[in-house]
């Protein structure tokens, strides 16, 4: 009897879930839309996608070609695999393809977040963006910030173990404050920060105790720290040339910005940096552990530079740019780390995209990741081979897109690259490092290592 109970209750799930996928199935057979599954109503195939990551990509490409439709993080969503078009996509917002990025995002970082805005309001602030982390402004101000900065957080690590994710974290957090002008902050701002951070991609339900809350409620104690340092700048006589001091001095060039727009810039640019510059900062150290030629000609690029200079001096912009082994280690890093997989897009109006009729509000995927193990274009993919960026060409390749592309092509590209160069500098002319506890790395939906990447350090 027990037996033919649970055969019924079997037999009957298995009926409900065939009956609930193909119903879900039913409502997206619209006309003219992509091939591909939509997997569970309201869930979509979001745990297939978290769980498998490129093995559920790749499994659905063979399926059903490089452009297929899904539902994805509570979205009807088209993946677009294709180099090609996935370009196309990224120079063509002015045709309706807009940031897609969840509305948890828009919330928590702010109306004035450049991922949140399009047309003129995007180019204004794009503008304002650039001119802060501009070559000049790189060479004259955040360089020596960043020189000073590193040189004091790359003291006293001789003898110590160190969590390299946990300690690229901080410090990527902590150099965008000293970059802004807000170091004196920096305590009261991490923890917030932390909170933010968690409530940025989250469900946007405001409810005690749920990420997003926590990320609302983390916002507005930012604010109020930032509003704090902005009035004690106005406040002061002495002309502070960092970041903010820049924002603040726009006025005099004609552009007037809110302090809300400059705020929510601060935020963009502690956000922005700090997932992307520390996780590449923590695979450069894996890689260059794993890779000892890459390791002895990276160190040599570096005491080359110090050879030149007396014990103490800064690195400056003609130091930075002479570091082209190291710019390709970083960039090798990126590519076979995949930093970023996709960036997301949406549609404002129905849209006819690669042949397919794409509704309004839809999201596209711009998944990029595949590109990076393209043995056309990087022989040998899984190598790391920073010599392959020697051919200066593929910085700026057409389907080069480590940092995006079109109009929203990172404008922290250098700044990033110096920074993590920077601390290259000082790691690797102080100090050798051995990996200790062979912890285990994961690969999608970021790269992180779950317990933590330990390091045992000593002197060089
Ligand atoms: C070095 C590692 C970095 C990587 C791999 C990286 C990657 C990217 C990518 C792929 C995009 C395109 C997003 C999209 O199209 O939706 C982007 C945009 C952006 N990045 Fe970066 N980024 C890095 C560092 C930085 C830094 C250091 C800053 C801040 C100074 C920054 C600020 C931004 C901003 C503000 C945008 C939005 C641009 C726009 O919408 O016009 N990034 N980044």
């Amino acid at each position: 009897m027990a037996v033919l109970l649970l055969v019924s209750v079997v037999v009957l799930g298995l009926c409900i879930s065939t009956a609930l996928l193909r119903w879900n199935e039913m409502r997206y057979r619209k006309k003219g839309l992509p091939p591909g599954t939509m997997g569970w109503p309201v869930f979509g195939e979001t745990t297939e996608f978290l769980k498998q990551g490129p093995s559920y990509m790749k499994n659905q490409r063979a399926r059903f070609g490089k452009f297929f439709k899904s539902h994805l993080l509570g979205s009807p969503v088209v993946v677009s695999m294709d180099p090609e078009f996935n370009k196309y996509i990224l120079l063509n917002e002015g045709k309706g393809l807009v940031p897609g990025y969840p509305q948890s995002m828009v919330d928590i970082l702010g109306e004035s977040n450049i991922g949140g805005v399009h047309g003129s309001a995007h180019k204004s602030l794009r503008g304002t963006l650039l001119a802060i982390v501009s070559p000049t402004m790189i060479r004259e101000q955040l360089l020596p910030r960043l020189d000073e900065f590193m040189r004091s957080q790359l003291s006293n690590w001789d003898g110590r173990t160190v969590d390299i994710q946990e300690k690229t974290k901080e410090m990527a957090l902590l150099s965008a404050h000293k970059q802004i002008g807000i170091e004196a902050y920096s305590e009261a701002l991490k923890p917030e920060f932390d909170k933010l951070v968690q409530g940025v991609i989250s469900l946007p339900i405001d409810l005690p105790g749920t990420s997003y809350s926590g990320g609302l409620q983390a916002r507005k104690n930012m604010l109020s720290i930032l509003r704090k340092t902005i009035e004690e700048r106005r406040a002061s006589s002495s002309v502070q040339h960092d970041m903010l001091g820049c924002l603040m001095r726009m006025e005099d060039s004609g552009q007037h910005l809110s302090d809300e727009v400059i705020m929510d810039i601060m935020i963009t640019i502690m956000y922005s940096s700090y997932e992307t510059v520390s996780t590449t900062t923590m695979m450069a150290v894996k890689h260059l552990h794993d890779n000892p030629k890459a390791l002895q000609r990276i160190r040599e690029e570096h005491f080359e530079i110090r050879k030149r200079k007396a014990p103490g001096d800064p690195i400056d912009w003609n130091d930075y740019k002479s570091m082209k082994f190291t710019r390709a280690v970083i960039l090798e890093t990126m590519r076979l780390a995949t930093i970023v997989n996709g960036v997301l897009r949406k549609t404002t109006h129905d849209m006819e995209l690669n042949g397919y009729l794409i509704p309004k509000g839809w999201r596209i995927y711009v998944y990029m990741r595949e590109a990076n193990y393209d043995p056309l274009l990087y022989p040998e993919p899984l190598t790391f081979n920073p010599w392959r960026w020697e051919d200066k060409s593929l910085e700026y390749h057409n389907h080069f897109m480590l940092f995006g592309g079109g109009i929203r092509l990172c404008p922290g590209k250098e700044s990033g690259i110096a920074e993590i160069s920077t601390f290259l500098h000082y790691f690797l002319t102080r100090y050798r490092w051995e990996e200790v506890g062979g912890e285990t790395l994961e690969k999608f939906p970021r790269v992180r290592a779950p317990k933590g990447l330990h390091i045992k350090v000593s002197g060089y």
